[in-house]
């Protein structure tokens, strides 16, 4: 056993150093997929819900980093709903960065969603400058699916009743979207974990206990253990620590 040499303050003052700890692999030949979550030190996923509860200043910083360096950001229909998703938000520095980077100004939302259950009226659809992406599965409603493309929604269907992996790295390569930040939830993550997809795991561990039945960050109906390995784990004076986990074996 040993002090770790990876941990370090986190430093919300040098916010270029925040960025370059968590830029993307260069040169990428295929998309890769981080993940990010906040769970409590007792493992919970939410407050009554939603996930507001176990945000601290660092987590809230790290979030938007982690928004301002991805492509797409992949999030499951539940979390959506729950969590009341809008369009991701950008300050004018932020876009000028991401663009002088050659990524778009804004990066989209791309929902997952077997069914296609996303209300067109929702603030996926009315509070955001770029339209979503609703990935669905092969047997959503062809009527509500009808109703989100009208809506503005760019369209993506998987091959199965359920949208896998393959499916996401299919669709963000058609759109040229190769960095994937997946922000959950546990759903969504639990399939990507049984589908041996994850590149990265972002996980913030708010100080705090919280019990009662919240559930994990990720649940499936089969195991699959995923070495992995410690980029960096940052403290800040709250207590909270945020982790950054590669694979310790790459999956291409
Ligand atoms: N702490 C955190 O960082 C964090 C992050 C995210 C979420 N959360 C919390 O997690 C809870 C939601 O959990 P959840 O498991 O319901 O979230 P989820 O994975 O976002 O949503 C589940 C729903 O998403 C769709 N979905 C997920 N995986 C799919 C797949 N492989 N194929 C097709 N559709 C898929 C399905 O939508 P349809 O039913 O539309 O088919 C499914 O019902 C909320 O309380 C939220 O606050 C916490």
């Amino acid at each position: 056993m040993h002090r770790t040499h990876i941990a370090t303050y986190f430093t919300p003052e040098d916010p270029d150093g925040l960025r370059a700890l968590y830029a993307y692999p260069e040169n990428l030949t295929h998309p890769w997929l981080r993940v990010n979550f906040v769970s409590s030190i007792d493992g919970a996923v939410s407050v009554s819900g939603v996930s507001g509860g176990l945000g601290t200043p660092a987590d809230k910083t790290v979030f938007g980093i982690l928004r301002e360096l991805c492509d797409v950001v992949v999030v499951g229909a539940g979390t959506a709903r729950s969590e009341n998703y809008g369009g991701a938000v950008m300050s004018d520095d932020a876009q000028e960065r991401r663009v002088d980077a050659g990524l778009a100004p804004v990066p989209p939302i791309l929902i997952v969603s077997a069914r296609a259950s996303v209300d067109p009226d929702s603030r996926l659809f009315r509070d955001t400058t770029v339209p979503p992406i609703l990935l669905v599965g092969r047997d959503a409603d062809p009527v509500a699916v009808a109703n989100l493309r009208a809506a503005g929604a760019d369209i993506h269907r998987s091959d199965n009743p359920a949208v896998r992996s393959i499916d996401i790295e299919k669709a963000v390569s058609q759109l040229n979207l190769p960095r994937i930040l997946c922000e959950g939830g546990p759903s969504l993550f639990g399939q990507l974990i049984a589908d041996d997809a994850v590149d990265e795991l972002c996980i913030t561990t708010s100080p705090q206990l919280v019990g009662g039945a919240a559930g994990r960050i990720a649940t499936s109906p089969h195991a699959l253990p995923t070495p992995m390995t410690p980029a960096h784990i940052l403290t800040d004076a709250d207590g909270t620590i945020l982790s950054r986990w590669v694979r310790r074996r790459p999956r291409h």
